[in-house]
């Protein structure tokens, strides 16, 4: 189940790591030298090398203290820890039930904050950081999507108060909003189910096309490493350009 540690190396959690961009990230961390603790809620969490799996749902509070108590046991610190499990469901205001909306806000903020509050002790003895996986649907409105942009509004100022709260201890905490990414466990059934409005939906990004899982994990490792010392309070969008301008002017408008 868990591998050993080498004294001193530096140790990440990383969460919603069964499939799409917590994968990616826990893969590209382990690759750059970190332990990891990897957990989703679904068992599929793949356990590569340096890697120990947890099957936890993380919208209970014990369940955030077992994982930080994991990566402490295993392997003796915390340095860096990416919050990225989350959900989404397509559907409008008045057919949305509120059950619906309070199970989409429990994995997209409330876990979030759990996940934070049990983190932290540990991230101050290491002056560690803290990557969240908001999206490009926090900074702007999209229809049909308002509990999942509305709770991911609530990561990016979650993200920017804490970042403020904690920065005179050293703790960075930053946010990733990704636009969108392809064959994650959200996304991949459009490429499958309906491949032109895939191919429709790229050809809306500036840059041509869908996102990459390892696309958004490079920005997570950059996040949490010591080359981005001076970044807290900081939303990294890695969405080809959507959010760069108002949407409604295309380059060939231009001509
Ligand atoms: N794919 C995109 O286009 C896109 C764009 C912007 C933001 N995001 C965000 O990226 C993050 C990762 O999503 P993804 O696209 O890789 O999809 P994904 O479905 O592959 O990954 C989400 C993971 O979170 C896990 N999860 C859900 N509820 C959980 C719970 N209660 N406890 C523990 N784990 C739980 C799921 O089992 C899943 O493995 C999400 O926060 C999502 O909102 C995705």
């Amino acid at each position: 189940m868990s591998t050993e540690t080498e004294a001193g190396r530096k140790v990440a959690v990383v969460t919603g790591a069964a499939s799409g961009i917590g994968a990616a990230t826990a893969r590209l961390l382990a690759k750059n030298g970190y332990a990891v603790v990897a957990t989703d809620i679904s068992p599929a969490v793949h356990e590569l090398e340096r890697m120990t799996t947890l099957v936890l749902d993380l919208t209970d509070e014990s369940a955030n203290a077992r994982l930080v108590a994991e990566a402490e046991q295993t392997y003796g610190r915390l340095d860096a820890v990416v919050l990225n499990a989350g959900t989404a469901a397509f559907s409008g205001i008045e057919e949305t039930s509120i059950a619906e909306y309070d199970r989409i806000m429990a994995i997209n903020v409330r876990a979030l904050v759990l996940g934070m509050q049990a983190a932290v002790p540990l991230l101050r003895r290491t002056r560690g950081a803290i990557s969240v996986t908001c999206s490009i649907d926090g900074l702007l409105g999209k229809p049909k999507l308002w509990a999942y942009a509305a709770s991911k509004a609530a990561a990016v100022n979650l993200v920017r108060s804490v970042a403020l709260e904690l920065a005179s201890d050293g703790v960075r905490v930053n946010g990733v909003c990704p636009g969108p990414i392809a064959q994650t466990g959200m996304t991949a059934h459009i490429e499958r189910d309906a491949p032109d409005r895939f191919a429709a939906m790229g050809g809306q990004v500036p840059l041509q096309r869908w996102g990459t899982a390892d696309e958004v994990a490079a920005a997570h490792l950059f996040a949490v490493s010591p080359r981005s010392a001076f970044m807290t309070g900081a939303m990294i969008t890695v969405d080809g350009g959507v959010t760069a301008g108002t949407g409604v002017c295309s380059p060939n408008d231009a001509q």
